[in-house]
């Protein structure tokens, strides 16, 4: 099992240019079998759940093939098989967001029910009204979460709480659904935008994406298209926040600055300088940081994939910050790991109380998910020392090319390669 090794006390210097987004890219995959023909999506990250996805659907019947480092072609046949497997779903939440796409396309859907996770039991009770108020008959038995409908019919649907991932499916089922459709107190963040542009794009009718009611017109059929995934707003925030928290002095490329709004107010509250051009974020450290309180909340508050590693840099702020964690139920064991650090973290149901440190220790610590394996990143950047960081698997899942990336920014940083012991 790969670890990772970092000497801390480097300021990071220079530039970095981020990659396509995660959590754009795989619903665009999704997306991409309710489309005839071939659709082509440009800046998709080469990272291991993107290579999960590709593997359930080419299961499914789906051809897929990378023309170029970050160019994915998708061609769907006009009939595949709509059944997901356990052990491919258990491995990746995110193919639940393939429910919505096939009882469209296909009119039904088999998709093994995906379990929890560490951060949380991850329901999907949203996902399930919506496509029944879009007339899809719903049955969950042996662990198999199954949809069908001849015709899906447009409807009203209020979602009672803004969740990403059900107004995603939503949206991908009304858009071939029959008349018109009005999804209300849905989720707001960019990947929510990206998918109705990516929609629009294959010759779907959505309107009024980024706000809290998205109106769609169904259509008879998609078309396959080209379409470029948004840059990952979740890897361009986790580069902020290392470059402040090793006070470095750090651009990054290739992003839109308003998707990063909420953490960079947050970081600008707290002392750190940011300068903004159309498509770069400079962080400059030239200031004192000061302790700051953070609550995570549905876009366009603090993101909760941003929680962890902002986290980290409290750690070694003077003073006391408060850290509250609304989106899921469990996504604050990264201070456990960061106690072993020598932080000084109290948790209290939702709430983590940071006292500032001047300085972590390196030590030997593990990832217990995607952001907090980055955020023990950015802990053992700040650290005097070396730090380890087992299951790093957790980290390949959602950044590419991240040590790649740091060492470019002067990090000393390396992948010692255990081989798995037969
Ligand atoms: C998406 O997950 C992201 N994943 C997550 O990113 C992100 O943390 C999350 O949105 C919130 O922004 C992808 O896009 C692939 P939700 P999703 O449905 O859609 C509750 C990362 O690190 N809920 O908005 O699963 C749920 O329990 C990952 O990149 C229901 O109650 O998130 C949670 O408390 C982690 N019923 C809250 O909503 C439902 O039917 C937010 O979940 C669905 C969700």
């Amino acid at each position: 099992m790969d670890k990772l090794v970092i000497t801390g006390g480097i300021p990071l210097q220079g530039k970095v240019r981020i990659s396509g987004a995660k959590n754009a890219a795989l619903t665009a995959i999704c997306a991409s079998l309710m489309a005839e023909g071939e659709v082509v999506l440009d800046n998709v990250p080469r990272i291991a759940d993107v290579e999960i996805m590709l593997r359930i659907i080419n299961r499914l019947g789906v051809e897929t093939c990378w023309e170029g480092p970050n160019t994915l072609v998708i061609k769907t046949p006009e009939t595949i098989s709509r059944k997901t497997i356990y052990k491919d779903v258990k491995m990746l939440r995110a193919s639940n967001l393939l429910l919505g796409p096939l009882v469209a396309r296909f009119k039904e859907a088999e998709i093994s029910m995906p379990g929890g996770c560490n951060i949380g039991i991850r329901p999907m009770d949203l996902h399930l009204k919506g496509l029944a108020l879009l007339g899809a008959d719903i049955s969950c038995e042996h662990g198999f979460i199954k949809a069908k409908a001849d015709k899906l019919i447009g409807n009203k649907v209020y979602l009672d709480f803004p969740s990403v991932g059900a107004t995603e499916n939503i949206m991908m089922a009304a858009a071939l659904a029959e008349g018109s459709t009005i999804i209300e107190n849905v989720a707001k963040e960019p990947e929510i935008v990206d998918l109705a542009n990516l929609l629009n794009t294959l010759g779907a009718n959505v309107k009024g994406a980024g706000t809290d009611m998205i109106k769609i017109e169904g259509v008879p059929k998609l078309i396959g298209d080209r379409y470029a995934i948004i840059p990952d707003r979740i890897e361009a925030g986790t580069f902020l926040i290392a470059a402040a928290a090793t006070r470095g002095n750090v651009t990054i490329e290739n992003v839109i600055p308003t998707h990063l709004e909420p953490l960079m107010a947050k970081l600008r509250e707290a002392g750190v300088t940011l300068l903004e051009t159309d498509d770069t974020i400079t962080v400059v450290t030239d200031k004192e940081i000061k302790p700051v309180d953070l609550k995570t909340l549905p876009y366009p508050g603090f993101p909760t994939d941003m929680q962890s590693q902002f986290m980290s840099f409290l750690s070694e702020v003077r003073g006391t910050s408060v850290v509250v964690e609304n989106i899921f139920e469990n996504r604050l064991q990264l201070a456990q790991e960061l106690r072993r650090m020598g932080a000084k973290i109290k948790v209290e149901g939702r709430s983590a109380v940071v006292e500032g440190v001047p300085r972590l220790q390196g030590a030997q610590v593990k990832a217990s998910d995607l952001r907090a394996g980055a955020a023990l990143v950015i802990a053992g950047l700040m650290a005097e020392g070396n730090t380890e960081i087992s299951n790093v698997k957790y980290i390949d899942r959602g950044y590419e090319n991240l040590e790649g990336k740091l060492v470019s920014l002067g990090a000393k940083i390396n992948r010692n390669f255990k081989p798995v012991m037969v």
